[in-house]
């Protein structure tokens, strides 16, 4: 997918540009970000919900990947989006994001980021919990300001990759429980309290989601809901947040549908619930971030060393690794990956682990993969690493942070720079 392809010289390119003279020019490792393909999937996302007529907004969720640059081409694409911190909002407005155009969400909102997003004027504050309406009605009472907020719920469904399972979701730190009735006594307080606009609901049913079936079963039961708090407490919900969540292909054996997709089929449940409900159409706001961010970023590495242990596997070594990306170390995620420098050898495959440069055994990019021989200096592409590469990248082991490069239409861009050596000690002082 994307605009990836291979040149006359055998090499890997993408958005027009030669992963090797990249590499070349900016170094590895180097995550390398198809700008075609973001804005492809931020407007399949839109469009769809423009086709349907549908009034909508699509936030992109930028804890997938945040930085300046990323926050200005979604803003030219139109979305808005949700932060999680201060430090995404703060990124987020230096960006130029319009701040009612900024969603904030968190299990644990400090004081300190709730007055932040109140002075900011950010859009919407995604409340949470008990805790967040006395910090936040506070804050509130002390500005005289009012906000508009949406409760989040948590609606006690879980939607896992091909199944969904109607338990354990209600053990969630995320959000108020519907069974209990805290979701009720939540609404009463926000309700009572004119420094609150209360705009409609939220909730977020999980990731990597392939199918639309934990979406209808969530979407009924908020639509149920709505309809009960209508009659009992006339509170009309303007908008319907249900969150993120939509799949992106990592291997052969995913199959997400495509994001217009998605829309359409929780469009017609949205409607179909509604009028059966005589509930006026809501808003309908989705909070996409793996599905617009993740196919687009590929991850280059070198290779360092090579080691076989006979007959029990052999390990390739790249110069990156869990410090920037933890996800086959914390989730036993799954990745492709092609050898950049030479697309067209068709030498005899074999089985090998691709492995990062950090202390420690778990440190894995894939546990096993079919490739040509590798040797030093070979390029490594890992596919599929747009969405929560990058934004959960440390320091372990006192590496630096890879570059972040957008390519489109052969032009390559630096917008993250690569960390140095001096970046690393830049915050530590010297005993006196
Ligand atoms: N909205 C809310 C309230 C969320 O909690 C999340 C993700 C999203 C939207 C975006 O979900 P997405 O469209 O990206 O699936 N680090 C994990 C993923 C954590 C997702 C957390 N919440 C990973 O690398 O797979």
């Amino acid at each position: 997918s994307g605009t990836s392809a291979i040149n006359e010289k055998g090499h890997l390119c993408i958005g027009g540009c030669d992963t090797v003279t990249l590499s070349e020019k900016f170094g590895t490792p180097l995550f390398v970000y198809d700008v075609a393909l973001i804005r492809k999937m931020a407007r399949g996302f839109k469009e769809a919900f423009e086709q349907l007529g549908m009034k909508h907004k699509v936030a992109y969720a930028s804890k997938a990947f945040t930085c300046l640059a990323i926050y200005q081409l979604i803003e030219q694409e139109g979305l808005s989006c949700d932060v999680v911190s201060a430090g995404e909002l703060h990124t987020a407005l230096k960006a130029g994001m319009a701040p009612e155009k900024i969603a904030f969400h968190g299990n644990n909102k400090t004081f300190f980021e709730l007055e932040m997003a109140v002075n900011e004027k950010v859009g919407t504050i995604i409340v949470d919990n008990f805790t967040e309406i006395a910090l936040l009605s506070e804050i509130l009472s002390q500005t005289q300001t009012t906000q508009n907020v949406l409760l989040r719920l948590a609606p006690g469904i879980d939607a896992h990759t091909h199944e969904f399972i109607m338990t354990g979701q209600e053990d969630s730190k995320f959000g108020f429980d519907v069974k209990s009735g805290q979701a009720e006594r939540a609404l009463k307080l926000v309700l009572d309290n004119p420094h609150f606009c209360l705009k409609g609901l939220h909730c977020h049913i999980g990731s990597q989601i392939f199918n639309t079936e934990g979406f209808h079963a969530a979407t009924e039961k908020m639509i149920d809901l709505m309809v009960e708090w209508e009659h009992h407490y006339q509170f009309t919900a303007e908008v319907l947040n249900l969150g993120g969540g939509f799949g992106v292909h990592y291997t052969e054996e995913d199959e997400p549908l495509e994001a217009a997709e998605y829309v359409r089929q929780i469009a017609q449940i949205v409607k179909k619930s509604c009028q059966e409900h005589l509930y006026p159409l809501p808003e309908v706001w989705i909070e996409p971030g793996r599905s617009i961010v993740a196919e687009a970023g590929t991850t280059l590495y070198s290779v360092g060393a090579v080691k076989e242990i006979p007959s029990i596997r052999k390990y390739v070594s790249v110069d990156g690794g869990m410090g920037d990306n933890i996800r086959t170390a914390l989730y036993d995620a799954k990745y492709q990956a092609k050898v950049a420098n030479r697309m067209r050898d068709r030498q005899e495959l074999e089985e090998v682990a691709i492995t990062g440069k950090y202390c420690e055994s778990g440190d894995m990019l894939i546990h096993s993969i079919q490739l040509p021989k590798l040797h030093y200096g070979d390029l490594i592409a890992l596919q599929t690493t747009g969405a929560y590469g990058y934004s959960m990248s440390s320091n372990y082991n006192r590496n630096p942070r890879p570059a972040v490069v957008f390519v489109e239409e052969g032009a390559a861009q630096l917008v993250i720079q690569r960390e140095t050596l001096e970046d690393l000690i830049h915050l530590d002082l010297p005993l006196k």
